[in-house]
């Protein structure tokens, strides 16, 4: 028997961990599973919703660390998930994705000499102004399965000199989720809860520190809404950070007055995954949306200089545009009332994703902690 444990902290951790969780679950007497919920995310709109929608259980450990500075919370991650490998020490560790609490548990485990398994490996922005780019770029150079969302992400490893048997083209676990999700997603009652008609409405989500912790960046962001929203209904499920931020900069009122414009809490996944399905466009920052919606083929517009998943511009429905103001709102008329560019959903976005994953890893059993 080996005991895994799956990590998550913030928001778009529990759609990736999630599937892998049910899929090992199917194999009781080779792995126990342990849950552990870092506290990186704790509002229930942000960590208890995704529980309940994605079917996961209550988390094994909470370590509860909250926010705080990048190295305050990094540290704090640390010290509480390294009592927690002292007391149980896994045959693996599993993190996802790029937040805060996926470079602290993989550091803790490689340090107690656990292996560790990175889902979403090789993903590159080439931004290291971005915190994220630094905790992949660390994860990935410390885990032992690299396991990849695209061939792009082969391709970076390969060029950062890693050895190409930790490297796993397995997909899109993400997808998994949205796959599993569908059909409950379809029937959620937020279109009508919220008055909104199918196509009918521009979807907005952004939190990226680049766009929201200044006030120019929101200031650009409120004009194009304000342009834009005698034109069409916007919808705009707030992250905390950034509402925490408009008010910081007296910004609120002046959101607040923009007539069309629907600002909401942020909404659990399948109603969040129905937003996304019947909108006519999504403007975002956020990593996860921007394969959702290819996956959907409904039209994104990045708010973002570049994108660690390029795939989503070369085959899928997304467009990076600078934040300016002008800018957006030209991009926006385009797909509004222009005509729509071709687009396929990539390899391995197929819903099989944590299969893959857990028959890379019954191959061969016995060597699960050993490198890929
Ligand atoms: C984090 C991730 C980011 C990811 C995003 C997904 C890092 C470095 N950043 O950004 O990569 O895209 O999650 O949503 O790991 N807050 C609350 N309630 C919560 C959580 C946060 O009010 O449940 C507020 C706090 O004021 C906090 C701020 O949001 O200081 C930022 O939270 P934090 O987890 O540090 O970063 P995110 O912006 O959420
Ligand atoms: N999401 C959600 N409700 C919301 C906003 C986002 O369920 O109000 C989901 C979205 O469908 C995706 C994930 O959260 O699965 C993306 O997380 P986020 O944008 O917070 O993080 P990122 O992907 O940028 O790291």
């Amino acid at each position: 028997m080996k005991t895994i444990h799956l990590v998550v902290g913030a928001r778009p951790n529990f759609m990736k961990i999630a599937p892998l969780h049910h899929e090992l679950l199917k194999y009781p007497d080779e792995y126990a599973i342990r849950l552990i919920h870092t506290g990186q995310h704790y509002d229930k709109r942000m960590s208890q919703f995704f529980f309940d929608d994605l079917g996961l259980p209550k988390p094994d450990e909470y370590l509860g660390v909250g926010s705080g500075r990048h190295g305050e919370q990094t540290a704090r991650i640390m010290e509480r998930y390294e009592k927690v490998l002292l007391k149980e020490r896994p045959d693996l560790v599993v993190v996802a994705g790029d937040v805060n609490s996926t470079v602290a548990c993989a550091l803790d485990a490689v340090k107690m000499h656990i292996p560790v398994a990175h889902l979403e490996a090789g993903l590159r922005s080439f931004d290291r102004g971005m915190p994220e780019e630094i905790n992949r770029i660390i994860t990935d150079s410390i885990s032992d399965w690299l396991l990849t969302p695209s061939q792009d992400g082969d391709a970076n490893l390969l060029a950062e000199g890693i050895a190409p048997e930790r490297i796993h083209f397995v997909g899109n676990i993400m997808i998994d989720s949205l796959v599993q999700h569908r059909e409950r997603a379809v029937v959620s009652t937020i279109l009508n809860n919220l008055g909104l008609k199918s196509h009918n409405y521009i979807l907005i989500t952004l939190h990226r520190p680049s766009n929201v912790d200044n006030r120019e960046g929101l200031d650009t962001i409120l004009s194009a809404f304000e342009q834009l929203a005698p034109e069409i209904n916007l919808v705009f499920p707030i992250h905390p950070r950034t509402l925490k931020r408009l008010d910081e900069f007296g910004l609120r009122q002046r959101l607040d007055a923009i007539e069309g414009l629907m600002i909401i809490e942020p909404v659990g996944y399948y109603d969040f995954l129905r937003l996304q399905m019947e909108a006519r466009l999504v403007l975002t920052d956020s990593g996860g949306i921007q394969e959702e919606t290819t996956f959907f083929g409904v039209p994104c517009l990045t708010l973002r200089p570049n994108t660690e998943r390029p795939v989503t511009i070369e085959e899928g429905t997304n467009l990076l545009v600078p934040l300016h103001t002008a800018g957006i709102v030209d991009q926006s008329h385009k797909v509004l009332y222009g005509k729509s560019e071709p687009a396929r959903i990539p390899d391995l976005w197929d819903g099989h994703t944590a299969e893959r994953i857990v028959a890379l890893w019954r191959r061969d059993y016995d060597r699960l902690g050993s490198f890929g």
